[in-house]
């Protein structure tokens, strides 16, 4: 087993093949965890087992278009007084950094709202499946209830727009 580990295309000097087997890993080569079927934890395990409950195909990007928010002037929502309690009511059962595998019920393992960076790293997924503004409303997400109202995903297109406006993004 431990010789399987070490030899991912990766050079790694003998001395390390565990280490190399962890770093394989986290390189998503996953040769290691997969062929141990042990974890159960890896990206790799998650997508897998996630596949049962639901498509678990991010790659077909079931996603809608752009909804053209815009950060308003006056008033913008922010993390604090609209973002956080949104993401919780709405997101976090699927797309917390707590939950792995089964319990994320098929949610992408790099998809984690319950930290401000996290949502500002996924601004245009998340504009694309869930808010609403003048050319689009996505429902796609979440997909069973609670769901949002329309006023609630019109606000989320503009604290969308005003994460990526603050981050130096474009929408
Ligand atoms: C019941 C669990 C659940 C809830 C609640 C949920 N999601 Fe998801 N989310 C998923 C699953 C499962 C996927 C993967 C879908 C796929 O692969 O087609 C996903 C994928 C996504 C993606 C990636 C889409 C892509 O193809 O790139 C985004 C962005 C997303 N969700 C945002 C949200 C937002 C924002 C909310 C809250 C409004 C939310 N989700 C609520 C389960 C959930």
């Amino acid at each position: 087993m431990q010789f399987e580990c070490g030899k991912p295309r990766i050079a790694l000097r003998a001395f390390s093949v565990l280490h190399g087997c962890a770093l394989a890993a986290l390189l998503a080569l996953g040769a290691c965890n997969n062929d141990n079927g042990g974890s159960g934890n890896t990206d790799a395990a998650c997508m897998q087992s996630g596949a049962a409950g639901d498509n678990g195909n991010d790659e077909a990007g079931d996603v809608g278009p752009r909804t053209g928010s815009t950060c308003p002037d006056s008033n913008p929502p922010t993390y604090d007084n609209f973002g956080k309690q949104f993401m919780q009511k709405y997101c976090l059962r699927c797309h917390s950094q707590h939950l792995t595998c089964a319990a994320r019920m098929g949610a992408p393992a790099d998809h984690n709202f319950d930290v401000e960076l996290g949502i500002i790293g996924n601004v245009k997924h998340i504009d694309e499946v869930a808010a609403a503004g003048p050319d689009a409303t996505n429902m796609v997400m979440p997909p069973s209830d609670p769901m949002p109202s329309l006023d609630e995903r019109k606000k989320l297109g503009e604290f969308i727009a005003c994460e990526a406006k603050n981050s130096g993004q474009e929408l």
